[in-house]
């Protein structure tokens, strides 16, 4: 496409390479961060993922030099070369090569016989992929694997899977071919035998990932319109790539505390006789709970920003009568704004040319829930912040929440037409530009909304979301079924969400369309424990999901998990900060931890749960056990304390409610005591369990629902532990002291040691000697515990 070079030239940050039919562009974002670009559809970069200003850029030294037909740019970690035809090879810094432009054309498997006569049949044929207009592709060496991408469909490593970038909803059951779901997160990691390295393609059209699936020698990626822009991020540690995408992309603000309790929702609890009966029901089985979303029949004919008069005549009394049992309310907003003369916001968006319009300048209309809807067009500026303006009418009633559905956008007639047209903040554009970034805009908007409204950190959560979404929103994956191979599928799904920037998400646990059976619900809460956003959502006309409609042992099961859960809140804060400091999401595989061990490189039913806990669900009807891969290191089984040695796969007992969990020697796992909601109780004393070992661990407390850790209001515990001649020394030390409501003491379980003697700064202390563990208590400063046997 581009042809022979021609000359170039240093211009900062970028150097620009003249070629015979156009013109690229290298950026140094930074040392380990390069993009590339070519400026073809506008002159600069235009994206909606990646804001300015922006740490990800930093000013760093490189050199440029013309050499051997080519040029070359040397930072101080990479060497970027050049070519004719605006090929680009990535090496590190020793020149091994990381990431090659491949040089031979699109040569796909071949296909034999008509296919035709199958699809007569009904069936979906396969059929090569047409030439893109732009359309990169990279030499594969043959032991790459492949992560990111969001939420797709199918296992953890891409490897031999083609994706597309559009998009959808399509409730039919997800299955491995869906090659597009609601999201569009066009950023992969490859990890190779020395390396992991990222490609970010920040182009918003549809774009089409093929990961060898046509020919096993090259993958591509590729648009039919937009710039070729690319970001190629290099670890060469898996950890490092993630962390560098999120520093470009944004990352997830920490939530609020109680946004990591458990929410549960039905499309729809309705009306306000109901939802007060799914909370005292909640209470009355001893579940915990946190917030009850209300799905679209809420509103006054699905007209959005309104309640429905008769089912709930007083929602401001309503939301303040739930207060007082703990719980919250998250109330759903679609984007589709129903053509109905008379209701206020529809008149105020059409009298201020707020919609999104057809080729002429008219109003486009399709339809959604309230039939005849238009589309709002938050590609533009003035669109947004009346959009966000808007929020304030549902958190004046007391709603804590907001989630935003059908924003692919969708509609009831399929896909908008590529020809409706859209302001793009000055620079009109249509559909096929501005479809992927819809549902990003219209989280921006809810989130700065309910900033404005409440000052307290946003509580939103989107369907559709580009890359960068992250920044706005949790997200969850949409419509799945009440299918085993769905809980089994919402562990890559997720795992992989985490590795593309979105660290708090979830699924809809019990599965959304279908009947849930008692048993799949209660292995389904036993993944959903652990994953950043918890709730169990079902769909219109499908039995009742809640815990207490199947039987004892699932309710039993069910409640386990749950308290399990709000134990370890205090960790998934943690690890919350620490996705808003490095982008890691709570939930990883286990290749991000242990990149190098072949064994779990593939592994997508286990996870772990920060970098200490590993989890082995059941994802499978009927089974009592499981294999479990314990990769390298000690490791302490959770329910039992057994010490188990790494490196090898076990056979774990998993009756139904028990969901097999190690911890790794060393680490440090803060909990809280029993409680209904997060608030219930002032905690004064946290707890802490300690596994023997060598290891670190920094817990923060925090007002767990302002900003205002970010201007210091936060304390800080620094913990560490060694092992020396049979003495197990435990330390803390006080880092920042800025939040009044500080614990006065911790409470430490030690796992797995028989000790005879407890000492804090030379002093022996009281102590409770039990199987399960010695337990003691120390107030919250700094000092030096010993443990003797
Ligand atoms: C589609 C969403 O995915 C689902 O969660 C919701 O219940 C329905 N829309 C109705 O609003």
């Amino acid at each position: 496409m581009w042809g022979k070079r021609t000359g170039y030239e240093k211009e900062g940050r970028r150097v620009r390479i003249q070629f015979e039919h156009g013109e690229g562009q290298i950026e140094i974002v930074n040392p380990w961060v390069i993009n590339v670009f070519s400026p073809l559809h506008t002159q600069e970069h235009e994206s909606r993922a990646v804001e300015h200003p922006n740490f990800a850029f930093e000013d760093c030294d490189f050199r440029v030099s013309e050499r051997d037909g080519r040029i070359e740019i040397v930072t101080a970690e990479l060497n970027v070369k050049v070519y004719d035809h605006f090929h680009v090879d990535f090496y590190d810094a020793v020149g091994t090569p990381l990431c090659l432009d491949y040089r031979g054309s699109r040569d796909p498997f071949l296909r034999r016989g008509n296919v035709d006569i199958a699809e007569g049949e009904g069936h979906e044929a396969m059929r090569t992929t047409g030439h893109h207009k732009i359309q990169i592709l990279k030499a594969m060496e043959g032991g790459e694997k492949f992560y990111g991408l969001g939420d797709k469909t199918g296992p953890l490593n891409k490897k031999g899977y083609e994706y597309e970038m559009w998009n959808t909803d399509d409730p039919s059951p997800h299955v491995e071919s869906h090659k597009s779901l609601y999201k569009s997160i066009p950023f992969f990691i490859t990890l190779k035998e020395r390396a992991a390295y990222g490609l970010f393609f920040d182009n918003p059209f549809k774009t089409f990932f093929d990961m060898g699936k046509e020919n096993s020698d090259y993958y591509y990626f590729g648009a039919d319109d937009g710039n070729l822009d690319y970001y190629f991020i290099y670890g060469p540690d898996m950890k490092n790539v993630v962390t560098r995408y999120t520093a470009l992309t944004g990352r997830t603000p920490l939530p609020q505390l109680w946004t990591l309790g458990a929410h549960q929702s039905r499309w729809s609890y309705a009306p306000e006789a109901r939802v007060m009966e799914i909370a005292d029901k909640f209470r009355e089985h001893d579940l915990p709970l946190d917030a009850i979303h209300l799905d679209i029949d809420y509103m006054d004919g699905y007209r959005v920003f309104t309640w429905d008069g008769e089912r709930f005549p007083d929602p401001a009394a309503m939301i303040e009568k739930l207060k007082e049992q703990g719980i919250k309310i998250v109330t759903i907003i679609d984007p589709g704004v129903k053509k109905d003369k008379g209701y206020s916001i529809y008149d105020e968006g059409l009298d201020k040319g707020y919609y999104a319009t057809d080729r002429d300048g008219v109003t486009y209309v399709n339809t959604v829930w309230p039939g005849d809807s238009v589309y709002p067009d938050f590609s533009n500026e003035p669109v947004r912040q009346w959009w966000a303006g808007n929020q304030k009418i549902m958190t004046d009633a007391g709603v804590a929440g907001i989630w935003n559905d059908m924003n692919e956008p969708a509609s009831f007639t399929g896909p908008l037409p590529d020809d409706v047209r859209f302001k793009n903040d000055g620079r009109e554009t249509d559909h096929r530009e501005v479809h992927n970034v819809y549902g990003h805009l219209m989280s921006q908007s809810t989130y700065d909304g309910i900033l404005n409204a409440t000052g307290k950190r946003p509580f939103v959560i989107t369907r559709a979301a580009y890359a960068g979404t992250q920044k706005y929103s949790t997200v969850w994956t949409g419509d799945n079924q009440s299918f085993w191979e769905h809980l089994r599928m919402s562990i890559p799904m997720t795992l992989n969400l985490g590795l593309s920037g979105f660290a708090f998400n979830g699924c809809d646990v019990g599965g959304f369309s279908h009947d849930c059976t008692p048993e799949l619900l209660a292995r389904w809460v036993q993944v959903g424990a652990f994953s950043p956003l918890f709730r169990n959502h079902t769909a219109i006309g499908t039995r009742d999901q809640e815990p207490w409609a199947y039987d004892e042992q699932t309710l039993n099961a069910y409640r386990k998990a749950m308290k399990l859960r709000y134990r370890m809140l205090p960790y998934l804060y943690d690890l919350m900060r620490e996705a808003e400091n490095t982008g890691l999401p709570p939930m990883r595989p286990l290749v991000l931890e242990y990149p190098q061990d072949e064994s779990v490189q593939e592994l997508d039913d286990q996870f772990l749960f920060g970098s200490m806990m590993l989890i082995a669900p059941v994802v499978e009807q009927g089974k009592r056990h499981r294999a479990v891969y314990l990769p390298e290191g000690k490791w302490y089984d959770y329910a039992s304390g057994e010490v188990l040695e790494g490196g090898q796969a076990i056979l774990a007992d998993a009756p139904l409610d028990v969901c097999p969990i190690y911890v790794s020697a060393g680490s440090f796992l803060p909990a809280y005591p029993d409680q209904k909601y997060v608030g219930e109780l002032k905690i004064k004393e946290l707890l802490l369990d300690v596994y023997p070992g060598t290891g670190e661990y920094v817990h923060t407390q925090d007002d767990g629902e302002s900003f205002d850790y970010r201007s210091g209001s936060y304390n800080e515990y620094r913990f560490s532990q060694s092992e020396k001649d049979g003495e197990l020394e435990i330390k803390l030390e006080k880092g920042n002291s800025g939040y009044a409501e500080a614990y006065s003491s911790f409470r430490l379980t030690v796992h797995g040691l028989s000790v005879s003697w407890v000492e804090l700064n030379g002093e022996a202390i009281p102590f409770l000697a039990e199987i399960r563990g010695t337990t003691f208590h120390i107030p919250a400063e700094s000092g030096t515990v010993r443990l003797k046997r």
